[in-house]
């Protein structure tokens, strides 16, 4: 979402397979050609390709791609690009389910940095940006218009100026579905710099955490990054908005020793907060 880092991340991605994505972009180029057609827009060919690429070459082509892009596309071609309900990437979760991951799922909040600083490094949890749909479409930006059947990635509107855009929708839409499928011990990383760690209309708050269902998970436990404590009066908040049954912890956990953790394979996960 916050575009810098996402580029660097998929920059990152895509040197860990570089000679996977030369054959997979002659692959898709066939499939292009002969699936589709020369008709296909441009700016439609790129994010496709893309698409593929992270489906075929990080995640192992385990997953059926043109099944999940057909579910994708439906969700906003021939749309006004203001009107595409959260609703819309329903088919779009069906066709790419989350598995649950338990005791590995990792929820942020303003932290977006610190945890997938970690999350890179160390394979012990999973943040929704590390899952085929979270992957995917990091950073990037989409849209269909009405009465044309193309995928636009220029002339979108951004996230200020309507709420039912096809890119926040989607985020909505996959973050709910991520906490839907969260179990056992889940961890949040939240952000200690700021007034209000927990704030009622982040993602985490509005959408994950009130999904968070005693009978799949045991605890929360957050861990603080930086200079704020868990004493904050916001994390209150938190612990009520919780399912009764859930049990919930809090550490403060400063970011170098984050950081020291991502680099260093010895020290145990459990051990790092
Ligand atoms: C889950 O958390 C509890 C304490 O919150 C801990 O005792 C238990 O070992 C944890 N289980 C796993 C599988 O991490
Ligand atoms: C919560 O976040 C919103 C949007 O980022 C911000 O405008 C608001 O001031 C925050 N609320 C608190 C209590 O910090
Ligand atoms: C936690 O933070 C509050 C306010 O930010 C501060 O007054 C308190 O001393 C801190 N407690 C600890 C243990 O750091």
């Amino acid at each position: 979402m916050e575009h810098e880092q996402s580029r660097r991340l998929e920059k990152r991605r895509r040197k860990r397979c570089v000679i996977l994505i030369v054959i997979v972009v002659l692959i898709v180029i066939v499939i292009i050609a002969v699936v589709l057609g020369l008709t296909l827009r441009q700016n439609k060919m790129v994010l496709f390709q893309h698409f593929f690429i992270c489906c075929f070459c990080i995640f192992r082509c385990t997953t059926d791609c043109q099944k999940v892009w057909d579910a994708f596309e439906q969700a906003y071609v021939n749309k006004d690009p203001c009107k595409v309900a959260v609703e819309a990437y329903d088919p779009l979760i069906v066709a790419a389910p989350f598995k649950p991951q338990c005791n590995r799922m990792i929820f942020w909040s303003k932290t977006k940095d610190v945890v997938h600083g970690f999350t890179e490094k160390r394979d012990c949890f999973v943040t929704l940006e590390d899952t085929l749909l979270g992957s995917v479409l990091d950073g990037l930006t989409w849209c269909g218009k009405e009465g044309s059947k193309g995928t636009f990635t220029t002339g979108c509107p951004g996230w200020s100026k309507c709420k039912n855009n096809p890119v926040l929708s989607f985020w909505r839409r996959i973050s709910a579905a991520f906490a839907d499928v969260a179990c056992g011990n889940v961890t949040a990383m939240l952000s200690g710099s700021i007034d209000t760690p927990f704030n009622s209309t982040s993602i985490f708050a509005s959408i994950e955490v009130v999904r968070f269902q005693a009978s799949r998970i045991k605890s929360l436990n957050v861990v603080m990054v930086l200079q704020s404590n868990c004493t904050d009066s916001s994390l209150n908040n938190l612990r009520q908005s919780l399912d009764t049954g859930i049990t919930y912890s809090c550490k403060d956990v400063h970011e170098s020793r984050i950081q020291e953790c991502g680099a260093k394979p010895e020290i145990a996960c459990g051990a790092c907060w």
